[in-house]
């Protein structure tokens, strides 16, 4: 089974043809996210225009590198939520010509299963990228711009929400911290973290691990946020808190403080310190067979390494760094398993940006 697949939730364009749910074909991403840098935030009538240069390029591209005629696809796939909703609409409709020129089924995919499903992918542009497949009971940690989720699979289909943030996802709480820390304006949680890596010293500087220990599948990043915050300005305040002889350089080449990479540094250890021992605690408490971690911060050093050393006794799946940000060839992955969805009554198939949990989950 062929599936053309598209993700254009946030700033990213992409297609992908995906076969079986877990062999990527092509895989063909762009995106829009170095526009965003001057205003530190996402414009989505701007992200959404550049989507609608993209799309049938990208959409052409992808056939093309899979050597696959339209003709030949047995089903779209589209994300329609939850995301811009400007964004979504130009995937969504996309979609829908497609279906409607080519006479074939769309299968709608929420954005969250998608991550949740790339997991699954085994192949990825002919390269075998997974030793063996999760099984069942899988227990899923969900950590992305948007999410921060605990989840249970019980079988394909059969998802159990534990708990999640009560407040900012991790994702968002690394770009909030990158702001303020002048580290990068716009969706910098991989920058803070190579200038994390560049820290080589003994640090004095302690930062919360918000509900760490509560008996329950929730977290809490906004206050660990605002103590970055606090801390900043008092260092900032001090006489020059920043010396240029206490440069350093991340192995960019771009010189950071030493300060800047200390907080850095010690805030990804908060974070990774919090996700492991919820994660923990869950395994502890329903037995998975397996345990991966999905979404943009899954594409974390220090997380990916910590996971991997801390539960050797369970079989532990991180899909590769490109399957773990935005991406299409999951929305194929997703779609596959979703495959009782698909329709051609395209009044059936509509973009929300809202789509959220309980949608997903019922
Ligand atoms: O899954 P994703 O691409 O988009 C959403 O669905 O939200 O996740 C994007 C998030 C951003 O907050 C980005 O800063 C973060 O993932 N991210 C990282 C890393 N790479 C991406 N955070 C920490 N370390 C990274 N290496
Ligand atoms: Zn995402």
């Amino acid at each position: 089974m062929k599936i053309l697949a598209v993700e254009t939730s946030c700033d990213e364009t992409s297609a992908a043809i995906v076969v079986e749910g877990t062999q990527v074909l092509s895989h063909v991403l762009a995106s829009s996210s170095n526009l965003f840098e001057e205003t530190g935030g996402v414009v989505p009538e701007v992200a959404a225009r550049k989507q609608l240069e993209y799309i049938i390029p990208i959409i052409d591209k992808a056939l093309g590198d899979a050597k696959i005629p339209v003709e030949n696809i047995d089903f779209f796939a589209v994300t329609v939520g939850p995301g811009l909703l400007g964004s979504l609409l130009v995937g969504v409709d996309a979609v829908k010509m497609l279906s409607l020129i080519y006479e074939k089924p769309i299968i709608p995919v929420n954005h969250l299963l998608g991550h949740i499903y790339s997991v699954f992918i085994q192949n990825y542009l002919g390269q075998q990228i997974q030793n063996g497949i999760p099984k069942f009971p899988l227990l899923v940690l969900v950590v992305s711009g948007g999410h921060t989720d605990l989840i249970l699979m019980k079988d394909f289909l059969k998802i159990e929400y534990l708990g999640g943030t009560q407040d900012d996802a991790v994702g968002e709480a690394f770009d909030k911290v990158a702001r303020v820390l002048d580290i990068e304006r716009y969706l910098g949680g991989a920058k803070l973290s190579k200038i994390a890596e560049s820290f080589e010293g003994v640090s004095n500087i302690s930062l919360p691990r918000p509900m760490i220990g509560t008996d329950d599948f929730n977290f809490s990043f906004s206050g660990l946020k605002t103590a970055v915050i606090r801390l900043n300005e008092e260092l900032e305040n001090q006489p020059s808190p920043r010396h240029p002889e206490e440069e350093r350089s991340d192995n960019e080449g771009s010189s950071v403080s030493v300060i800047t990479a200390d907080i850095a540094h010690e805030f990804e250890q908060a974070v990774v310190d919090v996700l492991v021992a919820k994660t923990k605690r869950a395994v502890q408490e329903y037995k998975p067979k397996s345990l991966a971690i999905v979404g943009g911060v899954s594409a974390n050093r220090v997380l990916r390494k910590r996971v991997i050393e801390e539960f050797n006794d369970i079989d532990v799946f991180i899909p590769p760094v490109i399957l773990c940000t935005d991406n299409a060839a999951m929305i194929g992955s997703a779609a596959y398993y979703l495959k009782d969805l698909a329709t051609t009554n395209l009044s059936k198939i509509n973009a929300d940006s809202s789509l959220n949990l309980e949608k997903v989950f019922n």
